[in-house]
Parts: C-alpha cells; sequence; structure tokens
C-alpha cells in the first residue's frame, strides 16, 4: 500500500509566492507534484512539461528546488516542504525560463 502525506509547496510566480499543499505518494517525483498541482488545483500555473521524457533525457526540466537546480523529473520528493523557483533570471513564466 502506497503511503501518502500532504507536502508544502511554495513556488514563485512572479515577484510573489503562492503556496499549495498537495498529497504526495512515496517515490513521487517534483515533476509529478508540479503535474497534480496543475490538474487538481490551479491549471493557471506554468512549468516545464514533457510527457515524452520524464526520465531526466531532454534536460529541460529543470527547476530550483529549496536552493538547489535539478531536473524536476528526477527529483524525488522526500521532504514535507518544498519551495520551488526558476532556475534562472530569464523567466517567462512562473517557472518557465528561456534557455541560455
Ligand atoms: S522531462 Fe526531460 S529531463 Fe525532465
Amino acid at each position: 500500500m502506497e503511503r501518502s502525506r500532504k507536502v508544502k509547496v511554495k513556488i514563485l510566480r512572479g515577484k510573489v509566492f503562492q503556496e499549495y499543499t498537495v498529497e504526495a505518494e512515496e517515490g513521487m517525483s517534483v515533476m509529478d507534484l508540479l503535474e497534480r498541482i496543475y490538474d487538481e488545483l490551479d491549471n493557471t500555473l506554468a512549468f516545464f512539461r514533457h510527457e515524452a521524457c520524464h526520465q531526466e533525457a531532454c534536460g529541460k526540466c529543470l527547476v530550483k528546488v529549496n536552493g538547489r537546480v535539478c531536473l524536476a523529473c528526477g527529483r524525488e520528493v522526500k521532504e514535507d516542504e518544498l519551495c520551488l523557483e526558476p532556475y534562472n533570471d530569464r523567466v517567462i513564466r512562473d517557472l518557465v525560463c528561456e534557455v541560455r
């Protein structure tokens, strides 16, 4: 049986952080969490989503998680609180950045 817990997620959107509380299962990635937020809580959230990849291959889902840049699809959610920010300062919208 999968164990789930509530995770508090703060996401930098423009100049302000927006908070969400999300039900997360064991082994869930940051990408899974973002997709859950988009599908169930807020479909205005912008982030890189690549259904065909989702396995650390394309390298495009970079995001800053608790201050460290990583691939959202390869970063497991182990914390009860997450802070997500764009990985560079050339932000198009929310967590989507222009690639340098
Ligand atoms: S979706 Fe391709 S590396 Fe994450």
